[in-house]
């Protein structure tokens, strides 16, 4: 062998073991959930934050206190990258003060009306932390604790397993509780959450998920600009303290018709009573479904940077929340000011207060059935 086909054999042979390792590398990263330290609880418990990355450069944080994500960054319709989700840079942040940003809700997402419900002839106390009532779970619900976390190999993105053991009485509630929760981010650009739980004695359970969007990431001044659409011809109409009368309402000819795509601003503030009642949007809307599976439940469109979000739900319900009780005395991420009605929710659920609404689909879990509900959050632009 000459000299010259030497070096060219050997050059040939660097490059193909250097592009085998690159390989290598890029398949370990695509199987890698990142893991970092989100610093301690005051009684020393670490806190742990996971990076969910997609094929098309969507990236979530989420940490094991509360299941809460941290950051969401999507691209806009000019591919340029923003963080949609509202929330804290420190864990500091999260444990002060609050309102339930990015978090998983339990037991019991939204309210139960008079803190008390009664199943099987027996009436369960709950903690009041909303006015009379409970509100996310109680005092320290699921929002609250930190969840064990395990990244789970999948295919197409990436996928990280969160579980919570909720002991017999917890906040009032019967039936020790085994929750598992998977947050996969696939390359279809979705966020898919898988709820699943067991009890070993009756209880009710009606798990969700609390984050606050901005699709406008930062470059708007607040949300009202959205453009919701809601797949839902009723909704739940409320009494003092939001718990439902028990009345499905018709949206037709009032501002909480989302049937044809509406700014959250056009009539937030009409003077409707439940928008009265409620200080703005704030109330569960009956989905139209048919049978149990999968629902589109809401889109929302901001026009100045073109992202879309899409809800789908095997849920009967969705709260959507404006953020009315935002009022400017939190600084969140990046020393952000979240004015009134900067964020909003869209939370997936069975209706509130079911517990106490015999009429409404069940909550009732019992041991040797298991909860299961799915919910993909969409993300796109246009
Ligand atoms: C839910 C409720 C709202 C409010 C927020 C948290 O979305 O429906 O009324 O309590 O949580 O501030």
């Amino acid at each position: 062998m000459t000299r010259t086909l030497k070096s060219i054999l050997a050059v040939t042979l660097a490059v193909a073991s250097l592009a085998l390792a690159a390989q290598a590398q890029g398949s370990k990263q695509k199987m890698k959930t990142g893991k970092e330290s989100f610093g301690k609880l005051p009684d020393g418990t670490p806190v742990d934050l996971y990076t969910l990355t997609n094929a098309n450069g969507i990236e979530m944080k989420v940490i094991t206190y509360g299941g809460i994500v941290t950051s969401l960054k999507t691209p806009d319709r000019s591919g340029q990258s923003g963080d949609i989700v509202l929330g804290f840079d420190n864990l500091q942040g999260y444990l002060d003060k609050s309102p339930y940003f990015g978090a998983l809700i339990g037991r019991y997402g939204n309210r139960i009306g008079n803190a008390q419900f009664t199943l099987n002839g027996k009436t369960y106390q709950l903690p009041k932390n909303d006015g009379d009532n409970t509100l996310h779970g109680g005092v320290k619900g699921f929002d609250k604790v930190v969840w064990n976390a395990r990244p789970l190999p999948v295919k197409n993105g990436s996928a990280l397993e969160l579980t919570y053991v909720s002991k017999d009485g917890e906040e009032g509630f019967p039936g020790t509780l085994t929750v598992r929760v998977v947050y996969t981010l696939n390359d279809q650009n979705e966020w898919r959450i898988d709820y699943t739980a067991t009890t070993d004695k009756p209880t009710v359970v009606n798990l969700t998920q609390h984050s606050y969007f901005n699709l406008a990431a930062g470059a708007a001044p607040n949300n009202l600009a959205h453009e919701v659409y809601l797949n839902a011809d009723r909704f739940t109409p409320v009494a003092k303290g939001l718990i439902p009368t028990g009345e499905l309402k018709a949206v037709k000819g009032t501002p909480m018709d989302f049937t044809k795509p509406m700014a959250i601003g056009a009539h937030i503030d009409d003077n409707y009573d439940q928008l009265q009642l409620a200080g703005g949007y704030d109330h569960n809307w009956v989905l139209n479904k048919t049978g149990n599976g999968m629902t589109l439940a809401a889109r929302v469109v901001e026009p100045t940077s073109g992202r879309v979000l899409e809800v789908s739900t095997t849920e009967p319900g969705i709260q959507f929340y404006a953020g009315n009780f935002l009022d400017g005395t939190i600084t969140g991420k990046g020393g952000k000011v979240y004015v009134k009605r900067y964020g909003f929710c869209l939370e997936t659920q069975h209706y509130p207060d079911s517990p106490n609404k015999p009429s409404f689909p069940t909550t009732t879990l019992k041991p040797g059935q298991t909860y299961k509900t799915t919910t993909v959050y969409k993300f796109s632009a246009k």
